[in-house]
């Protein structure tokens, strides 16, 4: 996720305006902020890594001539946060350039075909491939205008991205093109605006332009042209009024940072299917060649470790330890060694807790594996190999989109490893390839389906003063998850463990109306759970089950309902399951008047131990 800009003014530098719009798009991502310019035909350009307002003191971002330019503020996934790795990018002769977000999944084939044809890059990016590519496809058909060039050289580019795009060619235009990334225009009497989100434009006009999948649009001191990219066919679109505040745009509508980034997730998840096959592929060689692995993160990075022990001990034979990071020097200090493997899961790559383990281990010769949301944060530097989540940036203080990202990397991964290990039959394989792939369309449907009957269960139960959350098999970490979430957000006492576990201790709690959260996937626990179901019902409890579609065994027992999408394989479920109880914990908050953004007493990144 990163902001892109572009602008053509009737008067005056666009410069300062590029700078100050990408400010407001500062909250997609900060890693790095470049803007290119062009006046007398010539590019201009500044960028180098760090949050804009440190760029700005070193170069001066605002002064740059020409009315017409573009820029971009990153959130690193291909290349470290480092200067060559910004945006604008540029062609071999420094004519065109490109800001980008996006992710071209079919780079590394463009990069090795461009550069056998003697192209130069200097960049370890996705993106850079776009501005040699039109290049290229100009130098073999010299008489393409550059809007024919950009359109052939789209044709070619696989994955998500919104382009904005400048040449010394046609130096009065600027081409912006959409597939899966966001990209809207605007539009008033002093010019025309491009950008990845309607708040980088908001101060100066709200008359906004959504630009759709498919789309290219050419600006000019005319105005904006939309046409298909598949046939170039005219697209005929009028400007809407947007109502929003500057406030309400940066959460495009939505009340709160939490809500919006639960409802990121298909998009997240999208994202988190296009990652390059070599860093899940020099993962699972480190995994494969370890005979156990410590899987170590705090919190709801913890509870995707937990998960990810049941993905990789089932689907590839591999033990797996989760540990709370914050106890792994006194548990396992001393027995971690050269043989060990550990991998350190941490959305902010920060977290005190998870780095004093990965001191420790790298201390005593350990090999350390990181997946971190937040490339160039410390795990990634002290990582033997890391990956990135492609979640961008979170601001709720709950986690939520990150989350499942970790879940879905961490069974691709597992995945990989049971491909290598052979250690599943190739339908199995086959069906949960399919399963993931279609996963976020299934969370778009759990949210966009039981959403407003969330909002009734939390209504309904916002007074109780204490929950149990609970499930069987890997559905334990999905109810340990839904007990933080509701715990952290709602300040509501919860308890959770594996429902097993409940006639040991916990059952005495249990009296009339005390509602207990089921997890409750149809897998090989599905006939043990319905039998801890009635042990609770039986006693008094109300029973909140999220259930499969159509799971009417369970319908007949629990109060409350709430249902994802028909045949979810096991292991994979936590992504899906997990969905309901976030919102369920979010709307909790707001009955009860509770920020869900800003809990008491916590923090985004937890830097101290
Ligand atoms: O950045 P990390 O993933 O290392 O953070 C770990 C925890 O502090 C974090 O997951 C925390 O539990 C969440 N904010 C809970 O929603």
């Amino acid at each position: 996720m990163c902001g892109i800009f572009g602008c053509i003014l009737k008067e005056g530098n666009a410069a300062p305006l590029i700078h100050s719009s990408l400010k407001r798009l500062e909250y997609r991502g900060y890693d790095s902020v470049g803007i290119a310019t062009i006046s007398d035909g010539k590019i201009f350009m500044k960028k180098d890594s760090g949050k804009i307002d440190e760029v700005h003191k070193l170069v001066n971002l605002d002064d740059m001539p020409g009315n017409i330019g573009i820029g971009h503020t990153r959130w690193a996934t291909h290349g470290a946060p480092l200067k060559i790795n910004s945006h604008p990018h540029m062609d071999c002769k420094g004519e065109i350039v490109v800001v980008h977000n996006g992710i071209i999944e079919n780079f590394m084939e463009l990069r090795a075909e461009l550069q056998n044809l003697g192209h130069i890059f200097v960049s370890k990016t996705d993106t850079e491939v776009m501005p040699h590519l039109i290049e290229e496809t100009l130098k073999q058909n010299p008489k393409l205008t550059f809007v024919n060039a950009v359109l052939e050289s789209l044709k070619r580019i696989e994955g998500s991205y919104a382009f904005a795009i400048m040449s010394t060619r046609e130096p009065d235009k600027i081409i912006c093109a959409r597939n899966e990334s966001p990209l809207v225009l605007g539009v008033n009497g002093t010019g025309v605006f491009c950008a990845s989100d309607i708040p980088a434009f908001l101060p100066i006009t709200n008359k906004a332009v959504m630009i759709n999948n498919g789309e290219i649009v050419i600006l000019s001191q005319q105005g904006y042209e939309i046409h298909k990219i598949q046939d170039y066919s005219t697209v005929t679109r009028d400007p809407v009024t947007i109502e929003w505040t500057s406030e309400m745009a940066v959460k495009q509508g939505y009340p709160h940072f939490m809500i919006k980034e639960i409802h990121e997730q298909p998009e997240v998840l999208r994202n988190t299917l296009r990652m390059q096959d070599h860093y899940l592929d020099l993962m699972t060689t480190f995994l494969d060649r370890a005979d156990e692995v410590y899987l170590v993160a705090c919190g709801t990075s913890y509870h995707a470790c937990l998960a990810a022990s049941y993905m990789f001990s089932k689907l590839a034979f591999l033990p797996t330890y989760p540990v709370y990071a914050s106890e792994f020097v006194e548990q396992h200090g001393k027995s971690v060694n050269i043989e060990s493997t550990l991998l350190a899961v941490s959305q902010s790559g920060e977290t005190a807790d998870t780095l004093s383990a990965v001191m420790c281990a790298q201390q005593r010769a350990a090999t350390v594996l990181g997946l971190t949301n937040v490339i160039g944060s410390t795990l990634t530097r002290v990582s033997r190999v890391y990956i990135g989540t492609q979640a961008g940036p979170e601001i709720g203080v709950a986690a939520t989109k990150t989350f499942t990202s970790q879940l879905s990397v961490l069974a691709q991964l597992a995945l990989r490893l049971s491909k290598k290990r052979g250690k599943i039959s190739q339908d199995e394989m086959d069906c949960l390839e399919v399963n993931l792939k279609k996963m976020p369309e299934d969370v778009e449907i759990i949210i966009r389906t039981q959403e407003e009957k969330v909002k009734q269960i939390a209504h309904k139960y916002k007074d109780s003063k204490v929950f149990f959350f609970l499930g069987r098999g890997i559905s334990t970490a999905t109810a340990f998850e839904g007990r933080l979430k509701l715990m952290e957000i709602a300040y509501i006492p919860s308890i959770a463990f594996p429902a097993g576990e409940s006639k040991h201790g916990p059952i005495s709690l249990i009296e009339e109306g005390f509602p207990v959260v089921f997890v409750c996937p149809r897998d090989d626990c599905h006939k043990t759970l319905i039998g801890n179901i009635m042990e609770m019902k039986a006693r008094g409890a109300h029973i909140i089950a999220v259930i499969e579609e159509g799971d009417d065994d369970i319908k007949s027992l629990a109060e409350e309902y709430i249902e994802v999408p028909k045949g979810i394989p096991s292991v994979l479920s936590p992504i899906p399951f997990s969905v309901p109880l976030q919102m369920l914990a979010y709307y909790i908050s707001l009955e009860k008047g509770n920020n869900p953004d800003m809990p008491r007493n916590l923090a985004k990144s937890v830097t101290v131990k």
